[in-house]
């Protein structure tokens, strides 16, 4: 992150629904890799060192709600464009907000924007004699962008839009415009209070203040790579912006020390400690926290989990808004529903299942149980096909096993009740009453063996088979 630099403000251009999403949510709050669009360049605007960014909507509440609920309202400023009349006039929207003496502009929908290369336009504004800097690519199909042109000595004079280039010549050229910009807060609110509707669209263009700014002083350009200028407009361009975003956070996470097989998803917030390995096909969602060292085996989806180190997920479990402590181990096949807390050491095997539970330190549950609103004390012992009976199809009751309990196999524990330090629950028990500490509970019915019968069994159904 770089130094807060006083007196910087962004513009985000986000009016107009974007219509080819085909969507009733507004184009800049879809969701991409867990954060929605406009997060994208809302972010990096605070990185670059902005203190206030106005998002220029068409005044679609959600957005506002959106932006204000996630970043406080003494840094978001909304300015409502009705109708939209192109780039310059989204820009003389936004300036009524601006209060800082430097202003970066960017657009909602590109959210491969790298921070990196707004520090280099702002770094532009530094050379006395330069009020504007833009940020352009050279692209192999240039068509449909606006083209920078530069005279002979390679000065940028002018963008102009594609729609407006006037040669083949002109059509050739491949520095394009990307749509971001740095400028002099002063200079920029004079150059678009000058703009006119002089064009093939009859909107308002902000690149004139190109060449309005180049008459009377220098325009620098900083060409950033074409990656980062992926505008979304469409679904097509959401996948592409998704697969681009992902393959970098892979490549991110590798060069910090983590080992990343294969298509592993890693959302934008997920956070991962060094030797921790990913698994091919995992997804890693929302606020996820991965502790150094552990492991999350193929094809596992966790989402706003925290995983402490050198924990062991194994292949296809399912986590939510859990946590998974030190050296625990989980899976195949586990599912943690919210509010799980698997403490250290502790042993959660295939098809278990977990809700609002605490499994503390060395506690084993191995195999086919449901835990639901349960204390599962240290060390103890949960057996296969074990259930908690926690809710009565009106209320969802709580239920506690002591420590160095062990549950029998195929159980049930009908709540609330409590278990007792180092009590047994005999195997197929259902237990409705509290367990002492050191008791043994045993609910079943005697085994009665009829011997010989098995025979004279076979005997009677085989006769009657004949008849
Ligand atoms: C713009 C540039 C073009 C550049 C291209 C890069 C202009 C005139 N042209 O073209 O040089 O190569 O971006 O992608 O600026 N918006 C508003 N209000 C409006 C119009 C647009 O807020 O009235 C916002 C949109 O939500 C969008 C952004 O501005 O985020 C860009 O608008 P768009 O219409 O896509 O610009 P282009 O025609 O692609
Ligand atoms: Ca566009």
């Amino acid at each position: 992150m770089t130094k807060s630099t006083p007196g910087l403000s962004a513009i985000v251009l986000a009016a107009g629904m974007g219509m080819r999403m085909k969507s009733r949510l507004p184009k800049v709050l879809h969701p991409l890799c867990g954060r929605p669009l406009v997060d994208y360049p809302v972010t990096a605007a605070f990185e670059a060192g902005a203190d206030q960014v106005v998002v220029v909507t068409s005044g679609q509440p959600e957005l506002a709600q959106a932006l204000e609920a996630r970043y406080g309202k003494e840094r978001i400023a909304i300015a409502v464009q009705d109708p939209p009349r192109g780039t310059g006039d989204a820009v003389r929207a936004g300036l009524g907000a601006v209060k800082n003496p430097r202003t970066l502009i960017l657009y909602g929908d590109t959210p491969l924007l790298r921070a990196q290369d707004l520090t280099e336009l702002l770094a532009a504004l530094d050379v006395p004699g330069q009020d504007l800097s833009i940020l352009t690519a050279l692209l192999e199909a240039p068509f449909g962008y606006g083209r920078v042109l530069r005279d002979a000595a390679g000065a940028v004079i002018e963008i102009r839009e594609h729609r407006d280039l006037r040669s083949d010549a002109e059509r050739a050229i491949r520095e394009v415009n990307a749509g971001m910009y740095a400028a002099d807060t002063a200079k920029l609110r004079t150059a678009v209070a000058a703009l006119q509707p002089n064009n093939a669209q009859g909107e308002y263009y902000l690149t004139d203040i190109v060449a309005s700014l180049a008459k009377v002083s220098r325009v620098a350009a900083v060409i950033g790579d074409a990656e980062g200028l992926l505008g979304v407009n469409d679904r097509a361009d959401l996948g592409r912006a998704e697969e681009l975003l992902f393959a970098r956070h892979r490549e991110q996470h590798r060069k910090a020390g983590v080992t990343v097989h294969g298509d592993a998803r890693i959302d934008s917030g997920v956070q991962i400690g060094e030797d921790a390995e990913i698994g091919a096909g995992v997804s890693l969602r929302g606020k996820t926290t991965i502790g150094p060292g552990a492991r999350v085996d193929v094809g596992s989806v966790l989402v706003d989990a925290i995983i402490a180190a050198n924990a062991e997920i194994k292949p296809y479990c399912v986590i939510s808004q859990s946590s998974v402590g030190e050296r625990a181990q989980l899976g195949p096949f586990a599912h943690l529903r919210p509010e799980s807390v698997i403490e250290a050491d502790a042993h959660i095997g295939n098809f278990v299942e977990t809700k609002k539970t605490r499994v503390r330190r060395g506690a084993k549950a191995n195999h086919l149980a449901y835990l639901g609103d349960t204390d599962v004390g240290e060390r103890a012992n949960v057996g296969a096909g074990t259930i908690i009976c926690n809710y009565d199809g009106f209320v969802k009751r709580q239920t506690t096993i002591g420590e160095g309990a062990f549950i029998g196999s195929d159980s049930q524990l009908i709540a609330p009740v409590v278990i007792g330090k180092n009590a047994y629950v005999g195997t197929g028990t259902t237990v409705t009453e509290d367990v002492p500490d050191d008791a043994l509970a045993i609910g079943r019915s005697r085994q009665v063996n009829k011997l010989g019968y098995a025979a004279k069994l076979r005997e009677k159904l085989a006769a009657a088979k004949k008849r």
